[in-house]
């Protein structure tokens, strides 16, 4: 009687602390870096929790097409400047534009430019390596500004 009500109550406890809000799990933690690399990453360059910042904001640093620049940051990073993403051939998109690791020597000093202000220098370059677009992303399609 008495295991049996003991068994009741932890499994009470299960269902309260599983109804609350969810903990990070071992599967964040690890290849999702706290949710900051939802695809999994074999490491995570911009820590494990996140950082979001206001897209338009950052967006209305440079003097790009904005309803562009905010479409290219939402779909690259829903404005989490820690977001990273590892390609299948191994270099990681990082931070609020998910600029390519084979940029980082030429645009952060070779660190992962999770820094919003460094993201920015790096997105401005690669914008202007494509010619004053945003052709170089791949969410150039999806935003229709290829
Ligand atoms: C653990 O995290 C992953 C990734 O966010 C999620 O898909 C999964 O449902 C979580 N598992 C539990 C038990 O919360
Ligand atoms: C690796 O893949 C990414 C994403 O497709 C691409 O942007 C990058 O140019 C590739 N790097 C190399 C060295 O091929």
């Amino acid at each position: 009687m008495r295991v049996a009500s003991l068994l009741l109550a932890l499994a009470a406890l299960v269902v309260a602390v599983s109804a609350g809000t969810r903990p990070a799990n071992a599967t964040d933690l690890g290849t999702g870096c706290g949710g900051n690399c939802p695809g999994g990453c074999s490491k995570c360059p911009c820590g494990e929790s996140s950082h979001y910042v206001s897209i338009a904001d950052w967006c209305a640093k440079y003097s790009w097409d904005q309803k562009a620049c905010q479409c290219i940051v939402s779909h690259e990073s829903g404005g989490n400047a820690n977001a990273v993403n590892e390609n299948s051939n191994g270099s990681f998109d990082v931070g609020l534009w998910q600029v390519n690791s084979m940029n980082w020597n030429s645009c952060s000093g070779g660190a992962a430019p999770c820094d919003v202000e460094t993201n920015l220098k790096c997105a401005i370059d690669v914008y202007r390596w494509g010619g004053n677009t945003f052709k170089l992303w791949s969410t150039c399609h999806v935003c229709g500004v290829c």
